[in-house]
C-alpha cells in the first residue's frame, strides 16, 4: 500500500483547516533535485535543458526553472506569450514547437523565439517570412516507443514530425529561402523505454550527417518516471552515458562538436506533486462487488487516469489499521471519472487496496505535478479550477494559484436571452 510521500500529516492539517479542498500542492525541494538531476544530464560539449512548459506552466514553476538556467520548449504562441508576459522569460530562452502557426506567431520570431519546423508547410512559411535566418526542424525517425498509444508519437499515428522521408524537399526549401537548419529535434513520445530512447539518440546523429549546419540535437523528454511501486523511472546517468559516447564518436568521424538539449516536462515535475482532497461519499454494490469511495478530486482537476488509463499513488489519510479494497471515483456526473483504472487497460476500472475509509476522510493523490493543473476537464460539471499551493524548502505553505471563482466560469458569457 501506498504512504505520503512528501507531505506530513501536519501539512494536510494546515492545508484542510486553511483551504478548500481540494487543492494542487507541489514541494519546491523536489522540483529543484529535479532539476539538478535534468542539469547533470552527461553530455560531451555542451547541454541545455529545456522545461517543456505544458506538463505545468505556473508561473513559480517558470520562474523556478528559469533561475536554475533550464530553458523552455512551448507547445503554442500562447504558451510562449506566458512564458514571456507571465513568468518574464527571455525570449531567446524559448524554442516554440507548435502544431499550428498562428497570426501571433510571426511576430514572436524577431524577439529571438528559436523555431522548431514541425511539417513541410510550416518551414515552406517560415521561409517565407524569414529567409537567410536559422531554425531547427523536427524528425520523425520512423522508431517509436510508448505505455499507451495516446501519449506515443508513434510515426503512422502521429502528425508532429516531418517524416524523415521527406528530407529531400526540407533541402529544397532550405536551399530556396537559404535556411540554416541548426538543430535537429527528436521527441518520441512520453514514458518511453530507455532502451529505444537510446537507439534513437544514435539514429539521430545519421539525420546530423545530412545537415552541415547542424550543431545542436535536441532529443526530446519522454523520460519515464516512477508513480507508483512497481514502476522504474529512467536513470538519467545510465542513458546519457550512451549519449554522451554517441556524441563523442561522431565528433572523432565528422570533426563536429553537437551541443546536446534534452526537454523534459515529466520528469521535472511529476514527481513534485500530490491533490489532497476529501471523501464526499462512499457506496457499494453489494457484498460480491465493489465498494467506491467518491472523492472530490476527478476530472477537473486530474484527466490522466481517464485519458490514458494513468495509475497514481492514493492515500486514504487517517489512523486505520484496517484495509479494504476500494474503486475511487471523481466528483464528475460521468461514469470514467475515475482514479483507479485498470493497469494496462484504461477500459477496465480495478479496486485499490487502502485504508478501511470513512466519509470525510482526507484523500490523496500524488505524484501529479505532470499534466493534471496544466491538463484538465476545466469548469466540466461547473466545478471551478481548484488552488496550488507550494511547499517551500523551509517547509511553510504558500498559496501560489487562488481558487477560481464560481462566477469565473461564466464571466465570458453573454446573455442574449
Ligand atoms: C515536443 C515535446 N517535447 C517535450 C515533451 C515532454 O515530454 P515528457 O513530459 O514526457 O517529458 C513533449 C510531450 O509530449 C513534447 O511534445
Amino acid at each position: 500500500m501506498e504512504t505520503l510521500k512528501f507531505l506530513t500529516r501536519e501539512q494536510i492539517d494546515t492545508i484542510k483547516q486553511n483551504y478548500v479542498l481540494p487543492v494542487y500542492v507541489y514541494s519546491e525541494k523536489i522540483l529543484k533535485e529535479k532539476a539538478r538531476d535534468c542539469l547533470n544530464f552527461p553530455h560531451a560539449f555542451g547541454l541545455t535543458v529545456r522545461y517543456a512548459m505544458k506538463a505545468n506552466s505556473n508561473v513559480n514553476i517558470l520562474k523556478l526553472f528559469d533561475k536554475m538556467w533550464i530553458h523552455i520548449d512551448a507547445s503554442s504562441s500562447f504558451e510562449v506569450y506566458r512564458a514571456m508576459e507571465n513568468a518574464n522569460i527571455d525570449p531567446k530562452k524559448i524554442q516554440l514547437t507548435t502544431q499550428e502557426i498562428r497570426y501571433e506567431l510571426w511576430p514572436l520570431m524577431k524577439l529571438g523565439i528559436h523555431y522548431n519546423a514541425t511539417s513541410i508547410y510550416q518551414l515552406e512559411e517560415y521561409g517565407k517570412k524569414y529567409p537567410n535566418t536559422n531554425l531547427s526542424i523536427r524528425i520523425n525517425p520512423g522508431k517509436w516507443s510508448w505505455w499507451t498509444k495516446r501519449t506515443s508519437t508513434w510515426w503512422v499515428t502521429s502528425s508532429f514530425w516531418i517524416r524523415y522521408e521527406y528530407v529531400d524537399q526540407v533541402h529544397e526549401i532550405v536551399k530556396k529561402y537559404s535556411l540554416v537548419i541548426e538543430k535537429i529535434h527528436i521527441h518520441i513520445g512520453s514514458g518511453s523505454d530507455p532502451k529505444v530512447w537510446k537507439e534513437i539518440a544514435q539514429q539521430s546523429l545519421s539525420f546530423v550527417e545530412q545537415f552541415p549546419d547542424v550543431t545542436t540535437v535536441n532529443l526530446g523528454g519522454g523520460f519515464k518516471v516512477a508513480r507508483m511501486q512497481d514502476e522504474k523511472a529512467t536513470d538519467l546517468q545510465d542513458i546519457g552515458a550512451e549519449v554522451k559516447t554517441a556524441f563523442q564518436q561522431f565528433f572523432e568521424k565528422t570533426g563536429r562538436k553537437l551541443h546536446l538539449e534534452i526537454e523534459p516536462g515529466s520528469y521535472l515535475v511529476a514527481n513534485a506533486g500530490a491533490i489532497v482532497g476529501c471523501i464526499e461519499d462512499i457506496v457499494d454494490t453489494g457484498n460480491q462487488w465493489n465498494h467506491f469511495i467518491k472523492a472530490d478530486i476527478g476530472m477537473p482537476d486530474i484527466l490522466r487516469p481517464t485519458l490514458y488509463g494513468a495509475q497514481h499513488p492514493i492515500i486514504v489519510v487517517n489512523d486505520q489499521t484496517a484495509t479494504q479494497e476500494y474503486v475511487v471515483v471523481g466528483p464528475c456526473c460521468e461514469s470514467w471519472d475515475i482514479l483507479t483504472p485498470a493497469p494496462g487497460n484504461s477500459e477496465e476500472i480495478c479496486p485499490r487496496l487502502l485504508n478501511k475509509a470513512e466519509i470525510a476522510d482526507i484523500l490523496v493523490v500524488e505524484w501529479t505535478g505532470a499534466y493534471c493543473a496544466s491538463m484538465s476537464a476545466r469548469n466540466y460539471n461547473s466545478y471551478p479550477v481548484i488552488a496550488e499551493i507550494l511547499v517551500r524548502e523551509d517547509w511553510s505553505l504558500v498559496t501560489i494559484r487562488n481558487a477560481e471563482q464560481l462566477s469565473d466560469i461564466w464571466k465570458n458569457e453573454i446573455s442574449v436571452i
